[in-house]
């Protein structure tokens, strides 16, 4: 689509591509107001180019890194035999000694922001107004455990043992926030950590923990492990010793480690594959900028993401709408994280597999509104793609790819649309945009999803407002929504205190 012809459908003030990402990152968080006001803060959270010019040279991380390596089975060993001695200590701990340290931590995830911005940066490909938001929704996490720890201990009396160890096994794609989630939920609750980082996001890692330390909670209640193996991350896992296991990763992950191990105390939020239906009632301006950053934000590697736009009745043929999508899309500076005016970076690794297949090839029938172009020799810089015409049960529609590329599909009424949306076997998230109260009352009551959001994107869960978690095979095991007021509530036993005797 050339502008020319843009400027006939769409005027330059409503322009997608002028608004659909802030000029200047925002944090969402909904309790961390300091940091526009304090001077000190201020001073510290460096923007764009002050952080990402000493990027090249950063070794944040790397020391506790080496240190925290595990090799073998008798390290694992003297790993657990620390965390059931001295790391018991912490359950006996005070609600109110436990918050405090916990608020601690989120003063210092502040301080450290550029810090962590950095890392993920250079380690993890994330672009500033990704990393940014993610800073803040640790420092969130933080401050909402310690308040939740607090009314635990109010409420529970001697009903709530905490899990004796909880082993936090988070993802590559938030390697801040879901890290600092799982693990400061289970420091509120009472129970010692071991966490082992995503092997392509150590040092991220290993700086939110270090953080944690630095904030007062002891080496022995929170331990950090990288494995050089596959089976030693079996091996922490399946070990009897660890009483709640907290991961967020793929649905197929999950069922291995329920294969490690009968029983498996499992809280894990898996898969997506997540859809967004825009109505003819919708702002198809809002709609479209909504589509695009959910799509395309850190390039498309969240679970949250939208993978699929589905377009009710007249939307299929809006030129409006099309011209937007486009006009956004194309308009994206793609780059390296390290780059401040990237707005879609790298992915992890090299695009293979599925990824590479959906990201080169289409399936009978589609066509591609926007082609996704290889930018380098590496692999992992691509352009966004958006393919139309993707059918009802086709590979596309069914399947989760954790990257940059969107589906188009069509339905002649919003019932239809939402059949397609619940044909996939994940639901996790989920987005509606109509201005119409019974098009939204008939999606709420009939979307197969965890998370809900009318209009408005599918990522970017804040805590205590949108709890986080998934339905179907987005979720396995027990566990309520992380960031939301029963998630601790799973980190224990309930009943009448284990007896002494
Ligand atoms: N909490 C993240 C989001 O909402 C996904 O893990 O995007």
């Amino acid at each position: 689509a050339s502008l020319a012809a843009l400027d006939d459908v769409v005027p330059a003030s409503h322009r997608v591509q002028n608004r659909f990402l802030p000029a200047a990152p925002m944090p969402t968080n909904a309790f961390h107001n300091t940091a526009d006001t304090d001077p000190a803060i201020a001073a510290n959270r460096v923007w764009g180019r002050a952080i990402l010019a000493r990027a090249g040279a950063s070794t944040l991380g790397i020391n506790t890194v080496e240190t925290s390596m595990v090799r073998d089975h008798d390290q694992l060993d003297a790993v657990f035999a620390i965390a059931t001695s001295e790391g018991a200590h912490w359950s006996a701990l005070s609600a109110e000694a436990r918050a405090e340290i916990l608020h601690r931590a989120g003063e210092i995830l502040e301080v450290r922001r550029a810090d962590l911005m950095e890392v993920m940066a250079t380690e993890a490909g994330k672009t500033l107004d990704q990393s940014d938001p993610e800073v803040s929704e640790a420092i969130d996490f933080a401050h909402y455990y310690a308040e939740q720890a607090k009314k635990l201990g109010r409420i529970s009396g001697a009903d709530f043992t905490p899990a004796k160890l909880i082993a936090v096994i988070p993802p590559w794609n938030f390697p801040l926030a879901i890290p600092a989630g799982s693990t400061l939920a289970a420091l509120a609750a009472g129970s010692p950590v071991i966490i082992k980082p995503a092997a392509l996001a150590r040092r991220c890692g290993a700086v939110m923990v270090e953080a944690l330390w630095e904030a007062g909670v002891p080496r022995s209640a929170l331990q950090l492990v990288n494995v050089t193996t596959r089976e030693l991350a079996s091996a922490l896992v399946a070990d009897p010793r660890v009483e709640r296991v907290i991961l967020t990763g793929g649905y197929e992950t999950a069922e291995h480690f329920r294969s490690l191990r009968e029983d498996l105390p499992l809280l894990a939020e898996t898969s997506g594959k997540n859809s967004i239906i825009v109505t003819p009632s919708a702002d198809l301006d809002l709609a479209a900028k909504d589509v695009i950053s959910s799509a395309f934000g850190h390039a498309g590697q969240k679970c949250s993401a939208t993978s699929l736009v589905i377009l009710v009745g007249s939307v299929a043929t809006s030129e409006r709408f099309r011209h937007q999508l486009i006009d956004g899309v194309t308009s994206l500076t793609v780059a390296y994280a390290t780059n401040p005016l990237a707005q879609m970076g790298p992915l992890i690794e090299p695009a293979h597999g599925k990824l590479l297949d959906a990201l080169t090839t289409l399936d009978t029938g589609e066509t591609w509104l926007v082609a996704p172009q290889q930018l380098d020799g590496t692999g992992t810089l691509w352009t966004p793609g958006v393919r139309e015409g993707v059918a009802a049960g086709s590979h596309f529609h069914l399947t989760e790819y954790f990257g940059p590329v969107l589906g188009i599909m069509t339905a002649t009424t919003l019932d239809e649309a939402i059949g397609l949306a619940n044909a996939v076997e994940f639901g996790l998230t989920a987005g509606i945009h109509s201005l119409d109260r019974q098009e939204i009352g008939l999606w709420l009551q009939e979307i197969q999803a965890g998370n809900l959001y009318v209009n408005r994107g599918t990522t970017g869960a804040v805590v205590q407002r949108q709890p986080f978690g998934g339905w179907k095979k987005s979720a396995v095991g027990a566990g309520s929504k992380a960031g939301g007021p029963n998630y601790l509530f799973g980190l224990g036993t309930w009943g009448i205190a284990a007896s002494s005797d």
